[in-house]
Formats: C-alpha cells, sequence, structure tokens
C-alpha cells in the first residue's frame, strides 16, 4: 500500500518546527531523511507515524537506542510477548524464530534483561520487535548512531536482506548522509522544518541543488561519496 500523508505539520512553544508538510512512500521503497540536527527530522518522523496510525495503516518505529524500547526491569522474552499482544498477535514461535535468524540473535537467552544482551543485539531484537507485525512502513530514527560502526553496518545489512523482497518500506532518519546514501534510493532533505529536496540518491549526491542538501555533502563524513 503506498503510503500517503499530506499536511504534516508541528508547533511548539508557539514556534512552527514544521511546516506544512507532504509525504509519499511506495510499498518496498527505502527512504532516507537527512539534514542537520534540530532540522525537524524527528518531529517529522514522529507527525508521520501518528497521522499514518490514524489512517489504520500499520507504522513500526526503531528508536536511536534500545534503552528508549527496552525496559532494564523486564526480560527479553517480556518485552516479545508485549510487542505481539500490542499487535492482537497470538504467540508464534515459527515467527519469532525467522524473525531471531534474521537478525542474528538466536543466541540470545531470552531470559535476560536487556543488560546481558550487548547493545548490538539488543538494537537488533528492537529491529526484529518492529517487524513482528509486517508493518506497511518502518520508521528508525538514528537506529545505529548508538552501535559502534562495524556493528552498524551489520545491523543495517541483515535487516536490508531481510526486508528484500518484502513489501515493508523505510524511513531512514539520520544525519549522516554517508549512512543514507549507501541504504536507500531515495533522500528527503529537511532544513528549518521544511523538506526542501527530494530526490533520487545519485541525482543528489551528482547534483545537490539547494544550499542545505549542498552543505550535507560538504561536510559529509569521511566515507567515501561520490559527491
Ligand atoms: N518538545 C519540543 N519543544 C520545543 N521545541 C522542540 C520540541 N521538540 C523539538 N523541538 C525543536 O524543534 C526543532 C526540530 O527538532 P527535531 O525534530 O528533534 O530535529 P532533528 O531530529 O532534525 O535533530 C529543534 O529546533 C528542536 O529544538
Ligand atoms: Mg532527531
Amino acid at each position: 500500500m503506498t503510503i500517503f500523508a499530506n499536511g504534516l505539520s508541528a508547533t511548539r512553544s508557539g514556534r512552527t518546527i514544521l511546516h506544512s508538510t507532504d509525504v509519499e512512500i511506495r510499498p518496498g521503497e527505502r527512504v532516507g531523511l537527512v539534514g542537520a540536527s534540530g532540522s525537524g527530522k524527528s518531529t517529522l518522523g514522529h507527525v508521520l507515524i501518528d497521522a499514518l496510525r490514524a489512517q489504520g495503516q500499520s507504522v513500526a518505529h526503531v528508536p536511536q537506542s534500545p534503552d528508549e524500547a527496552l525496559d532494564p526491569l523486564r526480560s527479553m522474552a517480556f518485552h516479545w510477548h508485549e510487542a505481539e499482544r500490542a499487535l492482537d498477535l497470538s504467540p508464534d514461535p515459527d515467527r519469532q524464530q525467522s524473525l531471531f535468524r534474521a537478525l542474528h540473535i538466536s543466541g540470545g537467552d531470552l531470559r535476560k534483561r536487556p543488560w546481558g544482551w550487548s547493545r548490538g543485539m539488543q538494537q537488533r531484537f528492537v529491529i526484529a520487535m518492529a517487524l513482528i507485525g509486517t508493518p506497511d512502513l518502518l520508521v528508525m530514527d538514528e537506529p545505529t548512531s548508538a552501535l559502534d560502526p562495524v556493528v552498524a553496518a551489520g545491523t543495517m545489512e541483515l535487516l536490508e536482506a531481510y526486508l528484500a523482497d518484502r513489501d515493508t518500506a523505510l524511513l531512514l532518519i539520520t544525519h549522516d548522509l554517508g549512512l543514507a546514501a549507501r541504504r536507500v534510493g531515495r533522500l528527503l532533505v529537511m532544513d528549518e522544518g521544511r523538506i526542501v529536496e527530494d530526490a533520487p540518491t545519485e541525482q543528489f549526491l551528482s547534483a545537490p541543488a539547494t544550499p542545505a542538501a549542498k552543505a550535507l555533502c560538504a561536510h559529509r563524513s569521511w566515507l567515501e561519496l561520490p559527491c
């Protein structure tokens, strides 16, 4: 199902932090939402999730750190069952096994609490939980910035392999253009609460059009990019 949300906006303390914005994402599409810190990426992510859920679409969210998704006092099994319950799904060991295999966490002990798992495993568990209900859209907000680069890259590769032949679309929110450029086919650039550029990744890298996009390209991290 194509994702459509029109007229998304947000105001905080009398200040407009997201100006009226339309978002369209096709089934299975991989889209990056990039921009400087404070440009409104997370705000757009949250407002988009609320709007799509209000439309009855299934949207899952992966926060920046597993700490935001996991209660330190509860076992991993508890979290998994809660996620199933929230979606009105009955426990399904096959579904759990296939997601655990896909994210390489089959060896994790579900009786343990989050701190009994490594950070990388915790975040892959959170991603697996987000996929339980086969969402139309997975919104990931800086999903790997709490991980070391090798673990981060491995996590994104496992997720990509899992999503490859599925209709779940991905919105990858990141301030890291290098990360987004390698993972998505289309980039949205935010600046001061507006999407100022929406372009295929290749086109964006070869010819950034707006000052915000040019700045992102110019100040990209050390990762080698063709721009
Ligand atoms: N609850 C809030 N109250 C006031 N200002 C906020 C709130 N949430 C975000 N902002 C402001 O809105 C702007 C966009 O924030 P955010 O969406 O978090 O940006 P990004 O994710 O791109 O770093 C920032 O200037 C931030 O300070
Ligand atoms: Mg943010």
